[in-house]
C-alpha cells in the first residue's frame, strides 16, 4: 500500500478514535517502516492482538501463534520482525536460528510463560516418571526444551491425542488443560495446587497453576448478562477462558479460529471473550455486525508495540532474540513435532 492508500485506511477504521493529523503521522510512520523493511530484507509478522494502526498496515503475515511460527519457519527472508510476545519471537528463532529474530519492545511478556521454569518441568517429570509432557506454546525456550511436544490453542485437543498415551503433563495453563481435558475425556489434577495422594496415581492429566491474566477475566456472568439482554447474541471464547466460560460459550478456538468463524458464519451479533485489540481488529473488517463488548480487557504485553517500536527495532537492531544453541535443539524438537501433526 502507499501512503494514500495506507492513509485512506486508517480514516476509514480509525477516524473516530485519532485526529487527521495523527493518522497522518501513523500512515508516514508506516512508509519508513516498509522503507526500512525493504533495506533490511526483513518481513513482518503481525499477532492478531496488535492494535489496529499497526494490524492493518505493516505485518506481511497476520495470524495466530500456530500459523505464525509456520510463516517464521518458511521466510527467505533475512530478519524477522515479530509483533507480538516475547515467546512467540522465541518460538520464531528456534524455528530459524541463522535468522535475526526481533522483538519490537523489552516489556513483551506473557503471565502464562512466566508462571512456569525449567526446573518445575523436571521436577513434574520426575514425579510422574515416563508421562509425557505437552507445553503449551505460550512458554520460553527453556521450558519448551523440557517438553515432548509443543501446542497452541488452535492444536492442542490434536497434540495431545496424537501422543496415545493414558496419561499426558499439560503446561502451564490450567484452564486450557482443564478445556482439553474436557474434550479428550481426561480426569485432571494440578500437582502444584493439591498434595497427590496414591489414588491419583491413575490421574490422565496433570496439570499447573498457570493463567492468562487477561482470559482469566471473564466470567460465566459476563455472558449471562449479556444473554439477559441480547438473547440473539453468539458467544465466542478464547480456550485461556475458564472451562465453565468456554462451556457457556456458543464456540472456542484460537485467535485464527475466532476471526474466521465470525467471518465464514455471516454472525450479525456477537460478544468475544478475549483480547480487545482483535475486536477493534475485526470490526474494522466487519463494519455491519454488532460486536457487542464487556469492558477493554487489553493484554498489557501486547500493547507495548506500537508502530514505532517497529521502525525503532530495525533501526537500531532491537530487541534481538538470542538462545542458547543447546537449549533451541532441544526446543526445536517440540515444536518441529507439533508442526508435523498439521
Ligand atoms: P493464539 O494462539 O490463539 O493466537 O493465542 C495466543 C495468545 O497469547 C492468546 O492469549
Ligand atoms: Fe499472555 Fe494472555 Fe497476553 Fe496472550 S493475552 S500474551 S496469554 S498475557
Amino acid at each position: 500500500m502507499n501512503y494514500d492508500q495506507t492513509l485512506e485506511k486508517l480514516t476509514i477504521i480509525l477516524s473516530d478514535q485519532y485526529s487527521e493529523a495523527e493518522l497522518m503521522l501513523k500512515a508516514e510512520m508506516a512508509m519508513k517502516i516498509n522503507n526500512i523493511k525493504k533495506e533490511r530484507n526483513a518481513v513482518i509478522l503481525g499477532h492478531n492482538y496488535m492494535e489496529p494502526a499497526l494490524f492493518h498496515t505493516v505485518p506481511d503475515f497476520t495470524g495466530d501463534s500456530l500459523g505464525l511460527s509456520r510463516n517464521a519457519a518458511e521466510t527467505d527472508k533475512d530478519v524477522i520482525v515479530f509483533c507480538g510476545v516475547e515467546f512467540m519471537a522465541e518460538t520464531a528463532k528456534i524455528l530459524s536460528p541463522e535468522k535475526t529474530v526481533l522483538v519490537p519492545s523489552n516489556k513483551a511478556g506473557c503471565s502464562l510463560a512466566s508462571s512456569i521454569t525449567a526446573a518445575d518441568v523436571r521436577k513434574l517429570k520426575s514425579q510422574f516418571p515416563g508421562v509425557p509432557v505437552v507445553t503449551y506454546i505460550n512458554t520460553y525456550a527453556d521450558v519448551k526444551a523440557e517438553t515432548d511436544i509443543c501446542c497452541t490453542s488452535g492444536n492442542a485437543k490434536e497434540v495431545v491425542e496424537s501422543l496415545n498415551s493414558d496419561a499426558v503433563i499439560f503446561l502451564p495453563d490450567e484452564y486450557l488443560a482443564g478445556n482439553v481435558a474436557k474434550e479428550t475425556g481426561k480426569h485432571i489434577i494440578f500437582p502444584s495446587k493439591n498434595k497427590v495422594n496414591n489414588n491419583d496415581l491413575d490421574v490422565q492429566m496433570i496439570g499447573w497453576h498457570g493463567k492468562c491474566e487477561v482470559h482469566d477475566q471473564f466470567s460465566v456472568e459476563d455472558i449471562e448478562n449479556v444473554r439477559a439482554s441480547h438473547p440473539d447474541v453468539f458467544v465466542l471464547a478464547h480456550p485461556e477462558c475458564k472451562p465453565e466460560v468456554v462451556d457457556a460459550s456458543d464456540f472456542s478456538g484460537s485467535t485464527t479460529e475466532i476471526i474466521h468463524y465470525i467471518k465464514n458464519n455471516n454472525l450479525q451479533k456477537y460478544l468475544l471473550l478475549t483480547e480487545c485489540a482483535m475486536g477493534d481488529n475485526i470490526q474494522a473488517e466487519n463494519p455491519n455486525r454488532e460486536m457487542l463488548r464487556l469492558c477493554a480487557v487489553r493484554c498489557p504485553y501486547m500493547n507495548q508495540i506500537q508502530l514505532k517500536d517497529i521502525y525503532d527495532a530495525l533501526k537500531l537492531n532491537q530487541y534481538e532474540i538470542t538462545i542458547p544453541e543447546e537449549i533451541r535443539l532441544k526446543a526445536y524438537k517440540s515444536v518441529e513435532r507439533m508442526l508435523q501433526i498439521g
